[in-house]
């Protein structure tokens, strides 16, 4: 038994427990008010967010259709919190463009193109974290020859396109593999988990190894005085 431990790690299935881990909360302001998204950028990094993440749809990869580069770019100045943008686009030409926009990290989705490692070089050569992300009906397998490259994984928990879905417990398993095989790395590279997050789904898929929950409806919701505790109840 290592020093410390209470319990071997065979009984224990309390994976914070084993591996301290501080959970970063990443509000979706896909769930924000569109008429006044620099002010509740400015709520919620006022109310504790760790990032602010930034859903880009194109009516493609996703049957829904949201901002652009010129967007991040106006809300750049109404935070100091890191710009997570999660591109559900199918054509990657945009990407420097993001970056110019002060994207902090860029994620791809493995689906949306067949050269995924070039894409995530790409991302680096522009001096940004670069993620990837997966759809639930996708292996993590899809992301073997990459994970050596990325700063960030994302589990898609809902078919993304939507806010306010019901999250798909099926991901649970592959939230467990990725987190073993980014142990296996040795490299520090954040798990982040998005769709229908709440107090109760928080904890489940942190208990499977997520340290990065994206949350839309559940952050905004009530009055901008309610964000900080929307927050707060995530961390659980
Ligand atoms: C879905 C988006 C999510 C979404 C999460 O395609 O990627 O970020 O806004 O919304 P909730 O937390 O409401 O499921
Ligand atoms: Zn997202």
């Amino acid at each position: 038994m290592v020093a410390g431990r209470r319990f071997p790690v065979e009984a224990a299935h309390d994976y914070c427990y084993l591996h301290p881990m501080t959970i970063k909360i990443a509000p979706s302001i896909l769930s924000a008010d569109f008429a006044c998204l620099g002010e509740e950028v400015a709520a919620i990094t006022k109310a504790g967010a760790d990032y602010v993440h930034v859903d880009v749809m194109d009516g493609h990869f996703v049957p829904n259709l949201t901002i652009g580069p010129a967007v991040v770019a106006a809300l750049k100045p109404h935070t100091h919190l890191p710009l997570d943008v999660h591109l559900m686009i199918s054509a990657l030409d945009l990407v420097p463009e993001f970056a110019r926009a002060g994207a902090d990290i860029i994620t791809v989705h493995a689906e949306a193109t067949p050269h995924l490692d070039r894409a995530v070089a790409q991302i680096k050569a522009l001096g940004k974290k670069a993620g990837v992300s997966i759809c639930p009906a996708t292996h993590e397998s899809a992301l073997d020859y990459v994970l050596n490259e990325v700063d960030l994984v994302l589990v898609m928990t809902v078919n993304p396109g939507f806010g306010g879905q019901s999250f798909l417990k099926s991901q649970l398993p592959k939230i467990r593999a990725l987190r073993e095989a980014i142990t296996r790395t040795g490299r520090d590279i954040r798990l982040e988990v998005d769709g229908g997050i709440n107090a109760t789904t928080a904890r489940e898929v942190v208990a499977a190894g997520a340290d990065m929950l994206v949350a839309g409806s559940a952050v905004f919701t009530g009055s901008r005085a309610d964000y900080a505790k929307n927050i707060e109840v995530l961390r659980g």
